[in-house]
């Protein structure tokens, strides 16, 4: 039986039958003491209920063609355009900070209309992919499977008729993963919400060998405006119209239910969330129905509004980051990919 009591005439607390004691009821001093496991940081790290550790992060890099290139993203401090040559320092410290994966994003040198450089075997990740594992083979390589960065168009797929053409991208996104994995990927990602891609690209890995690379879904990736940074950092803004005929619309909550039952039905191995901070309750709605690991997208957006309000003074940078990581985590979330991950995972070593 739980009991409702006013306090003070302004906020609710639970009771128990149990914690109704006379002395309690009465309004008097309060034998059940909250504030007692809070006293020392000691007792908070005792009772503390959500783990954030370096070992559940994933960070960005954007591989760009060229040679000798480290250009910082104007709308993201901190977060630079590498060129293949240029990745030991970023591949070093990455390692040395105890992060377990890297997921990939390529800038090519031309784009066309089907985005061929995606699935160009010396392209710009699959060359990523192969420096990265002779610099670190531990680190796992996370790749994103989409064309938005590769079409000259800007949008996610082929473009018939004036729209992204579902079934038509199917074959070259699976060929796209089948390329990243023969270069070396531990883990392929498709983040272009095409119907039925996730098994596509399960049955091309497996017809050509690579039944053992895994496909990180994101399964419920929304038509969000905190992608705007990303589109800066990766040079891929749709050249016209947006994403909402294919990424979902952000007031859904069970279609992110029905997509995540579809890629698991069709082999994902995990299943992720995008963005993370407006969507908590998609992250938990997941991992209460689904028992597959769970992946957050912690996106540019969410990094850059950090980054501002802190440079004006506005938020304490670590506070904050770390604050929203451990939301994440307690959302349900198993693994977070996030640009702030470096500087997480340096905080919570100190
Ligand atoms: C590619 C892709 C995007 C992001 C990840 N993969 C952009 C988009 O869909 O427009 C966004 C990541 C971020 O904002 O950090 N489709």
């Amino acid at each position: 039986m739980l009991y409702w009591r006013k306090i003070g005439g302004r906020c609710m607390e639970p009771l128990t039958a149990q914690m109704t004691t006379p002395a309690l009821v009465g309004g008097q001093i309060p034998n059940i003491r909250p504030r007692r496991l809070r006293r020392s940081a000691a007792l908070r790290r005792l009772v503390r209920e959500t783990e954030l550790s370096a070992s559940r992060f994933v960070y960005p890099l954007f591989v760009t063609h060229g040679e000798g290139i480290q250009r910082e993203v104007p709308s993201m401090p901190g977060i630079f355009q590498w060129s293949v040559d240029k990745l030991g320092q970023e591949i070093e410290e990455v390692v040395s900070l105890n992060i377990p994966a890297v997921l990939l994003f390529g800038l090519p040198e031309t784009k066309d209309e089907a985005g061929s450089e995606a699935y160009n075997d010396a392209g710009i990740v699959q060359r990523a992919i192969r420096r990265i594992k002779a610099l670190a083979p531990d680190l796992l390589v996370v790749t994103d499977v989409c064309f938005c960065e590769y079409t000259s168009h800007g949008h996610c797929g082929i473009i018939r008729n004036g729209d992204v053409d579902n079934d038509a991208t199917l074959g070259l996104l699976a060929r796209t993963a089948v390329s990243h994995a023969a270069a070396g990927a531990d883990i392929v990602a498709p983040s272009d919400m095409m119907d039925g891609r996730v098994g596509a690209i399960r049955r091309a890995l497996d017809e050509h060998g690579y039944a053992q690379t895994s496909i990180m879904a994101y399964s419920a990736k929304y038509a969000s405006s905190f992608y705007g940074p990303f589109r800066e950092a990766a040079e891929c803004a749709p050249q016209f119209g947006d994403r909402r005929s294919y990424q979902m619309d952000p007031s859904n909550r069970r279609e992110a239910l029905r997509e995540a039952l579809l890629d698991v039905a069709e082999g994902a191995d995990i299943l992720m969330v995008k963005p993370a901070l407006p969507y908590l309750d998609i992250i938990r709605d997941i991992r209460e129905s689904l028992n597959l690991p769970l992946a957050a997208y912690n996106v540019s957006g969410e990094y850059s509004m950090i980054k501002a309000a802190s440079r004006n003074g506005w938020l304490d940078e670590r506070l904050a980051t770390l604050e929203a990581l451990h939301a994440i985590r307690r959302a349900g979330a198993d693994i977070i990919i996030s640009y702030h991950a470096k500087e997480a995972a340096r905080w919570l070593a100190e």
